[in-house]
């Protein structure tokens, strides 16, 4: 996944204007937000999506025949043909969840349950995050209780932050079904080499791939992405709380079943079954669907090549500031292997002070980090488990960077 920026026009992002478009920027002036893989700020136009909706047209979609139920299930297909535009995909093939973990863990019980047989294999790597490995995890233990027993196969990543490919050469068997992989790593923020992955494991093994820290920075473009299922969450790029998408391929959308039924579902996979008549059960987060909407429309105003090479750019600026820092030790990523740019996730450690308490201080002069376990699948038992992520996003600019760098000087003078 090079992104090739020369072949497409991109612009500096001026980053005060963008700023004045996110009100919580507005409120907190003063906040340096480097959380964003976490979760992005939200512009005006979600902000006011979501606001229109309870305050216009609120009400329930597809549950009832008068008019603004028709007017709310039309405003969720209008949603459901922007995000399929964005990742180059068809409608058919989405469904709305609430966050990338729900997508995840329904691949678990929906194609996992349906498909895998005694003596399985299915290859996660334990460094990802815990949503993306944890499902499999627990589908093992759910199958074991019908005395099924489907193997968990681990692969590593290498010092630098990408996979081990070797790892993934040795596991494979004839018995592999399944390899869960991210696209951009959560912590390490490097560039996981789908393609590469693909030509390794063949064309029989389902891909599912995490987005997550991917769609809405760099093209995630389905039509060419070898992969098989794609997850990711609404919330990270710039939509509603509590939203996520769910990808499936043609050929595998044929091998789900429903693993949540109730109003508005069907009970059994149907010829021409979408992915919306296998998922999107019950009330649905309708404000933060529609929210998706304007979040694909900004960030097609704002542009994703623009928005990839300002990541890449300001990456590199916040890891060569990092650099003078006496005492920084970079986790990881692409400190630790100067790449040429990144994509917004830059995670390191200061020596003798422990990343909570860094991530308190920065607190103190309102700069938002994330530190902790970071939801990783499993500790290493280094110092790796003590990391700091900055996760940069378009409203944040150099001058961000130089406040944390500014705060990270006085701790450790
Ligand atoms: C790589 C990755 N996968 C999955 C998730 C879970 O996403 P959500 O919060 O939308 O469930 C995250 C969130 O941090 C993530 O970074």
């Amino acid at each position: 996944m090079k992104v090739k920026m020369d072949q497409a026009t991109t612009h500096a992002i001026d980053t005060k204007q963008i700023k004045q478009k996110f009100p919580f920027f507005a409120s907190n002036p003063d906040t340096v937000y480097l959380d964003n893989a976490s979760t992005t700020q939200k512009p005006d136009v979600v902000v006011e999506t979501i606001s229109q909706f309870y305050t216009k047209y609120y009400s329930n979609a597809g549950r009832a025949n008068y008019k603004l139920s028709s007017q709310a299930a039309k405003a969720i297909e209008e949603s459901r043909q922007k995000t399929a535009g964005f990742f180059k995909a068809d409608a058919r093939n989405i469904a709305f969840t609430s966050g990338a973990t729900e997508s995840l863990n329904l691949i678990a019980l929906s194609w996992g349950l349906n498909n895998l047989k005694n003596g399985d294999q299915v290859m996660v790597c334990l460094q990802d995050h815990k949503s993306s490995v944890f499902p499999w995890l627990n589908l093992k233990k759910l199958l074991d209780g019908f005395g099924i027993r489907i193997e968990i196969v681990p692969f590593r990543i290498h010092d630098v932050g990408d996979y081990d490919l070797k790892t993934i050469k040795e596991g494979l068997t004839e018995r592999t079904r399944l390899i869960a992989v991210s696209h951009v790593h959560h912590v390490f923020g490097m560039d996981m080499e789908i393609k590469e992955i693909r030509e390794i494991v063949g064309d029989d093994v389902v891909v599912s791939l995490d987005a997550c820290q991917s769609a809405g920075h760099i093209p995630v473009e389905l039509d060419s992405l070898p992969v098989d299922f794609m997850s990711c969450s609404g919330h990270k790029m710039f939509a509603g709380s509590g939203l996520g998408v769910l990808w499936a391929r043609d050929s595998r959308l044929k091998e789900l079943r429903p693993a949540k039924v109730g109003g508005g579902s069907i009970t059994i996979t149907e010829a021409g079954a979408t992915m919306a008549d296998l998922f999107e059960t019950g009330t649905l987060n309708i404000p933060a669907i529609l929210s998706m909407k304007s979040a694909i429309e900004f960030i097609e105003e704002v542009g994703i090549y623009s928005i990839a090479r300002h990541l890449a750019k300001l990456t590199r600026y916040t890891y060569e500031g990092l650099r003078d820092i006496p005492g920084c030790e970079f986790g990881p990523g692409p400190g630790r292997c100067d790449c040429p740019g990144g994509y917004g996730i830059i995670p390191f450690r200061l020596q003798g002070i422990e990343a909570n308490d860094l991530g308190f201080l920065l607190d103190d002069e309102n700069i938002l980090v994330r530190t902790g376990d970071h939801c990783k699948g499993e500790k290493t038992g280094t110092s790796d488990d003590d990391l700091v992520r900055v996760s940069l996003q378009i409203y944040n600019s150099e001058e961000d960077v130089d406040r944390l760098l500014e705060c990270l000087g006085e701790a450790v003078s």
